[in-house]
C-alpha cells in the first residue's frame, strides 16, 4: 500500500497515523512503549524525538486519557546532564 507523507507520523521508520490508530485498536494498546514494540515507531534513527509527542498524543485520543497519564517511551535520551563537580571530583582523585 502506498503511504501518503502526511500521513506519516514517525518519519524515520514510515509509520502512519493508521497503522498506529489500527495498532493501538487491535492489540489494545495502553503505553508509546507498547506502541513502539508493535509499529516500530519511535525506533529510528532519531530515537523517538520527532514522534513521540504525536504518538503520545494518539494514544491520549484512543484510550481517552490526557496525554500525562500515557507512559513515555523508555529509550528517550536522558534530561538531565551531569553535574559539571562530579566530573570535577573525578579529576582531583585522578591527580
Ligand atoms: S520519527 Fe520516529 S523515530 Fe524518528
Amino acid at each position: 500500500m502506498h503511504k501518503r507523507v502526511h500521513d506519516i507520523i514517525c518519519r524515520c521508520e514510515e509509520i502512519t497515523e493508521r497503522e498506529i490508530r489500527g495498532a493501538i485498536r487491535q492489540f489494545n494498546l495502553r503505553t508509546a512503549d507498547e506502541v513502539k514494540r508493535l509499529t516500530r515507531a519511535g525506533m529510528g534513527l532519531c530515537q523517538g524525538r520527532t514522534c513521540a509527542l504525536l504518538v503520545e498524543k494518539i494514544i491520549s485520543e484512543e484510550t481517552n486519557r490526557k496525554v500525562s497519564e500515557i507512559f513515555p517511551s523508555s529509550t528517550r535520551p536522558p534530561v538531565r546532564p551531569i553535574k559539571i563537580e562530579f566530573l570535577a571530583k573525578k579529576e582531583e582523585k585522578e591527580s
